[in-house]
């Protein structure tokens, strides 16, 4: 088990979209914040060579949070480039070699999923392995039995715990934010449940379409790009209860399974797929794409906390705007009292996961005057304007320390797959809809009977510019 500190960072792919969008912001950043000081080694298959792949790295950061001049600098003495092909021993071999000293690399493996087991065992035979950790992109595999294989390839090499599979969501500052509020308050705990909890939606809508990625986006669809992972991820936190052990890494990501393995797998009749229209003009699109760019689908908890509550998930590219929002009704009071209140009007908790964090509760108070009339307000709790640190680079930190708590288990991949995999590719129909709209019709009906789904709205919250004081 390799319990030492990675001395040195691999990246497969270091051409590729994810280095740029990911990887050279967040090893700045760790640069920056953490002194990151190892070795950063760049494999590509390509014409490249270093400087054209510092090059890139400057590119990455000027359009991805900017340049820190003295953290680009160390951030390109750090830099070396292996150039090569993945199914050639002689790169692997080269890579040893650039290693040098290095005992304990961490492998982050940027590249298509069909590469893993080629990439993996080249590192095996070149003794690239040995002592290593590895840290493997999603989606994990295209379906339960992918993923299972997938695990297999894996264990052949490398130790469970010196795997990482990682989820960017779950290092998002605002989804450890949902995590922390949920268990650090003891007002939420006697309502999180079947007796006051009607229904729960989270929406992850996206103002863009695949931006050319489209041959990337044929091979997945929504379901398995951000419903499998991201919003699984969401969900779990939501639900999960406690776990025993404060600081206890494997008891938090038992109490991850537990949930996900309680959740029912899909019935395709609750899945409502949509496409919109234009996607299949995209470059690497196929002309008669099946593939969702949408997907709204209910889902079921068999817990004694979540038992009858349906839980919805909503994610679409070409949405009228950008934004991650989980959005909980309460149940009404069980008589009117005063005014009727309407369904929209129920309480509710409100976690907004980006591009800004809100965390808010909304409650009915009286309108001023003789009448005993209400209104809606919402009492903000969190209000974080800006983003925090990238995720990646808490990430990549947290896989270069060898703490797992964040990423995710052979068997919780597995578990995932399992709730997903009965609605996956042609299952159900896909139905179109118009860029900018909140997708297909039928994804309202699915709600309709659980008061609708509600659209995010990006305002500022009121008081967001007030500081709250300390006691
Ligand atoms: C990625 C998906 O995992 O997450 C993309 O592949 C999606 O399709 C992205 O746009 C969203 O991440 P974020 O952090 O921008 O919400």
């Amino acid at each position: 088990m390799p319990t030492a500190k990675s001395d040195a960072f691999v990246f497969f792919g270091a051409t590729g979209d994810l280095a740029y969008k990911q990887i050279f912001p967040a090893l700045q950043d760790l640069i920056v914040h953490e002194h990151f000081d190892l070795p950063i080694i760049g494999v590509a298959r390509s014409d490249w060579d270093l400087e054209r792949l510092r090059e890139r790295a400057r590119a990455s950061l000027n359009e991805h949070g900017g340049i820190n001049k003295r953290a680009f600098a160390k951030l390109c003495r750090l830099l070396k480039f292996v150039n090569g092909d993945y199914k050639s021993d002689e790169t692997f071999a080269r890579l040893r070699k650039v290693l040098g000293d290095a005992e304990h690399p961490l492998h982050y493996l940027a590249i298509p999923p069909s590469m893993f087991e080629t990439v993996v065992k080249g590192l095996d035979a070149s003794g690239c392995a040995t002592g290593a950790r590895v840290v493997v992109e999603k989606p994990f595999g295209r379906d339960l039995k992918s993923a299972r294989e997938l695990n297999r390839t894996l264990h052949w090499i490398f130790p469970e715990d010196a795997i990482f599979r990682i989820d960017h969501y779950l290092g998002k500052e605002a989804v450890q934010n949902l995590l922390y509020f949920r268990f650090a308050n003891s007002f939420l705990e006697p309502v999180w449940n079947r007796t006051y909890v009607d229904s729960v939606q989270i929406t992850m809508a996206e103002a863009f379409g695949v931006q050319g990625r489209g041959s990337f986006y044929e091979e997945v669809g929504a379901l398995r790009d951000v419903v499998q992972n991201h919003m699984l991820q969401v969900l779990i936190l939501l639900a999960m209860d406690a776990p025993t052990g404060r600081g206890d890494v494997e008891a938090m990501r038992s109490e991850r399974l537990r949930l996900l393995r309680a959740i029912r797998p899909l019935d395709p009749k609750e899945v409502v797929r949509g496409q919109f229209v234009g996607y299949r003009s995209e470059h690497g699109v196929a002309r008669n794409s099946r593939v969702e760019t949408f997907a709204a689908l209910r889902l079921h908890i068999d817990t004694a906390r979540w038992a009858g509550v349906p839980f919805y998930i909503r994610a679409g590219k070409e949405m009228p705007l950008t934004c991650t929002e989980v959005f909980v009704t309460l149940k009404r009071p069980p008589i009117a009292v005063f005014d009727q209140v309407k369904p929209e009007d129920a309480n509710h908790f409100r976690f907004r996961l980006s591009p800004d964090v809100v965390i808010s509760t909304g409650a009915r108070v009286k309108k001023a005057g003789e009448e005993m009339r209400g209104e809606d307000v919402e009492l903000i709790a969190r209000y974080q304007p800006k983003r925090g640190r990238p995720p990646y680079s808490r990430l990549l930190g947290d896989a270069l320390r060898g703490d797992a708590e964040l990423f995710g288990r052979d068997d919780a991949l597995e578990a995932a797959w399992r709730v997903i995999d009965p609605a996956l590719d042609d299952a159900e129909k896909v139905h179109s809809y118009k860029p900018r709209t909140w997708g297909p019709e039928l994804a309202d009906s699915l709600m309709k009977d659980d008061g609708g789904w509600h659209n995010p709205v990006m305002t500022k919250p009121k008081n967001a510019s007030r500081k709250s004081r300390r006691k």
